[in-house]
This record gives C-alpha cells, structure tokens and sequence, in this order.
C-alpha cells in the first residue's frame, strides 16, 4: 500500500522514517522487487532468467534503455562499451601518488570523481546524448580502474584493454595477464565473473543508489554522482559484506568454531553479526543468492575445490542458519555477498578487491537511476529531520 504523503509538507508537517523502512523517495521503472515472496525484476525480466541467457552488456542495454537489444542494437552497444575502455594517461599521475598498499576503494572513489576533470565538456546533464555518453564512458572504465588498482597494488605493469574479449573476459585479462605470460581466459570463470556483473546489476534504492540519485538532485555531474556511489556502497554493511564474509570465514577458520560465532551472532550485547545473513528487503531466499550458490558449486568443481575448507565452513554456516531458529524466526538467509566472495576467491581474486567489483557491476544501476530522474521532473533531495537538541537560549554575555 502507498500513502502518498507529498501534501504533507505544505502544512508544516513531516513524517519521521529512520532508516527510511517505509519511504518510497521516487517513482521507478528500472527494478522490481517483492522481498517477501523472494522476487526481482528488471524491466519485468525474473533475475534468474536475466542470469541464465543474458550476459552483463545486454544486461545494461535493458537497465539503460528499457528493452533488450536486437541483434544489431547489441553489437552497437558492446562496440560502444569497447571504444571507451582507455583511460586518460594522465590518470596514472594520480594512481602513482596513492600508497601501495591503499584499499582500492579508497583508489576508485578518487579515481572515478576526478574522470569529470577530463571530460567536462560533455557534462550538460540536460543533454541526453551527453548522459549517454557519460554511461558509455563510466560502463566501459570502470573495469579498466579497477585493474589498475589492482596491478597497482602488486607493483606490476598495466595492462591494456583487449576490445576483442567479452567484458568480463577483458577484466578478468586485465587482472590476471603479465606482459612476460600469455594469460588465457577460463571460460568457466568468464562466465561466472559474467554471472556476478549480471547479478549485482542494479537493486533499486539500495543505499548507494540513493545516494546516486541524492547527490544527482543538486545537478551534480555523473561521475561526481557515481564516486558518491561507490563511496557509500564501501561500507560493510553494504558493498562491504562480500569482503568481510571472506575475512569472517577465515576468522572462523575451522567448522569446529562456527558454534562459537553463532552465539556471538545471537548475543544482543555483542556487536557481531554473522556477515553475508541477512537483508533490509530480503525476508526471503535472495532470489541473486540462489543463482550465485549454483555458479559457485560450478567455480569450485572446476578448481576441483569442492573440498575446500573454506567452503565447508560456508556450507555449515548456511545450513546451521536455515535451521537455527534464531535465524529462521528473524528471516535472516544467505544474501547474493555470500556466495559471490567464495566464488572470487577461489577465482584468485583477492579480497580487497570484492567490493571494487561490486561497484564496476552496480555502476549500470547507478548511472540507469541517474538518467531516469534526469530525464522527468524532479526536485532536490532534502529530508527534514526532527531536533532533539536544545531548545532557543540566550547568549551568555557573562562567560
Ligand atoms: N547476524 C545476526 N543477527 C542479525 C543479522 C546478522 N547478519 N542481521 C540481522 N540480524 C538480527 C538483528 O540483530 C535484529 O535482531 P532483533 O530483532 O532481535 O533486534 C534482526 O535480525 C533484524 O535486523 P535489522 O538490523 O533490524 O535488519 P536491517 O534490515 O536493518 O539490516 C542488514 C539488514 C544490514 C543487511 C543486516 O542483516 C546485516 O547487518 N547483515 C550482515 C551484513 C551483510 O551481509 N550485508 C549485505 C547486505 S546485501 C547487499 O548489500 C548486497
């Protein structure tokens, strides 16, 4: 049920919604979701089925422009994608002035936020065909940022985009390839890597998407708007899990220890929450969670890891949580950061660099709810809060 409340305002009367639980803040025709039957929609398309035929370019198509792409249409676009993947060289000058061993996040938020410094004479966000080519050129660096960040951090030389491969085959070579070795790509892990772009595509008025749009409401420009993103999807609450469930199982370090964790998990004076449990609109199965649990047994059998002690770890995690009743009584299930930080790692991805991915996957969400509020009427952002501090005093004039 929806109240519309906008009349509200006019009498001097606000509603108070910490947290924002019940407050819709715009109108959307990206992403649906029922979090208690466990359903996700984009454009009307079941994430599941998004998983299984489309890959994460055609995925963008359709968060971009609504509808999927004809054939002809597709390969426009990956051409599109493909033409934008270098960075400015002058980029290097800032990657070289960060610390080595820097979170990448840390990278990628500057990073992204100073790309507006070179593109600034394409940034009238009234525009659309600048808007488009603000997407095109977020969609197509992003991977090519974020492995930067990464050789960066191994003190190894950059590699350059290879436009012949797939998107996700590209990142993966980025990463991984060494001008001295020949690096070829694993289908297995293109597609599962594919997968994970796939599912964290978009999730409609997440935190960081809020505050896409927030900070997009004062006309600020899109790669401006996108840092701010990735600047609030870094938090562990967040884009954060999938890193922190890595480090938590590796904390746990042995099935033997998982009771201990649980009672943690329980205790009302202790901070810890088992990490990957648990969404705000989630009361059900993650519907992303269920395809990433079947890619991950895929990954691991590949890898022939499915010994891994890790991931026995993982496996009694999840099914102590789908019994105990604590987590049952709460709906708290395996959310999608589960699953895809066991995939990466067991890819060869390290761990800081989960969240990065995270964003690069998210950056279509990000930059489809920023063209949507741009293209139709809106007003800036500006909740009101309620004051709880001092009533109006005096100055003291005797101090
Ligand atoms: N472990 C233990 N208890 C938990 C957990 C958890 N992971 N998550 C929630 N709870 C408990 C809370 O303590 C609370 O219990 P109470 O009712 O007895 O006080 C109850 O479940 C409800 O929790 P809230 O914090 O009110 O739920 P909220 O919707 O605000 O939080 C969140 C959702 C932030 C995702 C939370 O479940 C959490 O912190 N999970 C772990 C972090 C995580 O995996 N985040 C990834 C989210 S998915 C994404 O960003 C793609």
């Amino acid at each position: 049920d929806v109240i519309d409340v906008r009349a509200l305002g006019a009498n001097g009367i606000f509603t108070y919604d910490p947290g924002f639980m019940s407050t819709g803040s715009c109108e959307s025709a990206i992403t649906y979701i029922d979090g208690d039957a466990g359903i996700l929609l984009h454009r009307g398309y079941p994430i599941a089925q998004l998983a299984e035929h489309s890959d994460y370019l055609e995925t963008c198509y359709l968060l971009l422009y609504g509808e999927l792409p004809d054939k002809k249409q597709k390969e426009e676009f990956d051409a599109m994608v493909g033409k934008h993947t270098m960075v400015n060289q002058s980029m290097h000058k800032f990657i070289d002035g960060f610390r080595n061993d820097a979170h990448p996040m840390a990278i990628m938020c500057g990073l992204v936020g100073a790309l507006s410094a070179f593109y600034q004479d394409d940034m009238d966000i009234n525009n659309p065909k600048h808007r488009e080519i603000a997407a095109f050129r977020l969609i197509s660096k992003m991977p090519t940022l974020a492995s930067i960040c990464y050789k960066y951090s191994k003190d190894q030389p950059v590699m350059y985009p290879r436009n012949d491969l797939s998107y996700a085959e590209n990142f993966l070579y980025m990463m991984f390839a060494t001008p001295c070795e020949d690096y070829v790509v694993n289908p297995v892990f293109a597609k599962a890597m594919d997968r994970i772009f796939v599912l964290h595509a978009d999730h409609e008025q997440n935190a960081s998407t809020s505050t896409v749009r927030l900070a997009g409401s004062s006309g600020a420009n899109p790669f401006a708007c996108i840092a701010a993103g990735i600047a609030t999807l870094w938090g562990p609450a967040h884009g954060g899990a999938n890193e922190a469930v890595l480090t938590m199982l590796e904390e746990i370090g042995d099935v033997e220890n998982i009771d201990e964790f649980i009672t943690k998990a329980k205790d009302k004076n202790d901070p810890f929450r088992l990490m990957g449990f648990g969404h705000r609109v989630y009361k059900n199965f993650d519907p992303r969670a269920k395809v990433m649990r079947e890619t991950c047994d895929q990954v691991l059998e590949e890898l022939g890891m499915s010994n891994d002690p890790l991931l026995k770890i993982a496996k009694r995690l999840e099914q102590i949580a789908l019994e105990d009743p604590y987590f049952v009584e709460r709906k708290l299930y395996p959310n999608v950061d589960f699953y895809s930080g066991i995939i990466m790692k067991a890819i060869g991805i390290p761990t800081s660099m989960f969240t990065v991915i995270f964003a690069m996957s998210r950056t279509i969400g990000w930059i489809s709810h920023w063209n949507e509020m741009i293209s139709s009427p809106y007003k800036i952002g500006r909740p009101r809060q309620l004051y709880v501090g001092k009533p109006e005093r005096d100055y003291p004039t005797d101090k």
